[in-house]
């Protein structure tokens, strides 16, 4: 298998059995994916796997055996305006307290603010996997909202550009 993790090729795990939060954790140094509960609950340790939101408390290395697989941990959001959008709301709205949740909470939002089209009403339900125990989740919803608001005015701003330019 290949596993790129956050753009570059991950060892191979030493203990198959190995959870994904464990392996980025040690060997990959992506300390931003937290785990709390292990048991898919709290979302603290979510990634993109291929693209999608991920608990990867919930994955053990062999399920990645045998297939090229690509990892994003908040570490490898860089190349995500999107993600550096959501990071400056979230800074801007204080969503975090103790933030312990905070990279979860941006990971589980990532596939739906790059996604053809974001909606505010649709928070709730993306939301939903992740739990911040300081219980900020009116400054986190918040701070999502308002970065749905930029990530569509961009947008927008892009496509009225491209028609003006014929
Ligand atoms: S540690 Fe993975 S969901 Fe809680
Ligand atoms: S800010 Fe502390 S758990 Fe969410």
């Amino acid at each position: 298998m290949t596993l790129l993790v956050n753009g570059v090729v991950a060892p191979e795990p030493d203990d198959p059995d190995m959870s994904l939060v464990d392996f980025l954790r040690g060997a990959c140094g992506a300390v931003s994916c937290r785990p709390a509960c292990r048991v898919g609950r709290c979302g603290g340790c979510m990634v993109l796997l291929d693209g999608e939101a991920v608990n990867a408390c919930l994955i053990r290395m062999w399920r990645l055996d045998g297939r090229d697989t690509e990892i994003v941990t908040l570490e490898g959001i860089g190349r995500y305006p999107e993600g550096r959008i959501l990071q400056e709301e979230m800074i801007a709205h204080t969503a975090f307290q103790c933030g312990y949740c905070a990279p979860g909470f941006i990971m589980a939002a990532l596939p739906f603010l790059i996604g053809d089209d974001p909606e505010a009403g649709e928070i709730p339900v993306v939301l939903a996997g992740n739990i911040c125990r300081c219980t900020g989740y009116r400054s986190i919803g918040y701070a999502l909202e308002r970065a749905v608001s930029r990530v569509r005015a961009e947008r927008s701003g892009c496509r009225a550009d491209e028609a003006a330019a014929g």
